[in-house]
């Protein structure tokens, strides 16, 4: 079965930038979930968010990233899946990832996170102290279910993917 790499993290942590950057180094293909999301339905998140709502936003998002993941497994080369920094609240989209074995936290530090996110069209970083309460809520769902993770910190987004293409040489296809 063709590897498929994962990349989970809080907004703001690089995952879409990475994870094409790291599918460009790989000859891999990529694909961002929440890229498809707005593809799908023709729209921005931040309009679910506003008309739908966030319920309807985590439906979507976890048929569109087990979607992905199937694509994934049963497709004849390498592939680069980015998730959006809420997947993992999805109890669907935990236990598929629990058995998936590369699935790569980006981790960032709060501010870092905060400066990246805010004054964009993230309906979830509009307000700084909400986004801080996020921050500390995720953490630990990100760390139930990552294999592998990456402190982002100051480096850029080639030393990052870099560095996780280290990680990630000999774990393929190990669960
Ligand atoms: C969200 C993160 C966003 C996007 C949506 C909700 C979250 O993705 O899916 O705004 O709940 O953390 P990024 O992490 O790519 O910004």
């Amino acid at each position: 079965m063709a590897p498929t790499l994962i990349l989970i993290g809080f907004m703001g942590s690089g995952k879409t930038a990475v994870g094409r950057q790291l599918a460009r180094q790989l000859g891999w293909s990529f694909a961002d979930a929440d890229h498809v999301i707005e593809q799908e339905l023709g729209t921005s998140i931040s309009e679910v968010f506003a008309t739908a709502g966030e319920a309807a936003f985590r439906k979507q998002e976890e048929t569109v990233v087990l979607g992905l993941l199937d694509q994934a497994a049963a497709a004849a080369d390498g592939s680069v899946v980015s998730l959006g920094g809420g997947a993992v609240t999805i109890d669907a989209v935990r236990e598929r990832l629990s058995g998936e074995p590369l699935v790569v936290l980006l981790q960032t530090d709060l501010e870092t996170a905060y400066a990246r996110a805010r004054g964009g069209s993230r309906p979830l970083a509009a307000d700084e102290q909400a986004f801080r309460q996020l921050y500390d809520s995720r953490e630990q769902l990100y760390r139930s279910v990552a294999k592998i993770m990456v402190d982002v910190g100051e480096k850029d987004i080639k030393q990052v993917a870099a560095e996780v293409a280290r990680l990630i040489m000999g774990r393929k296809g190990k669960a």
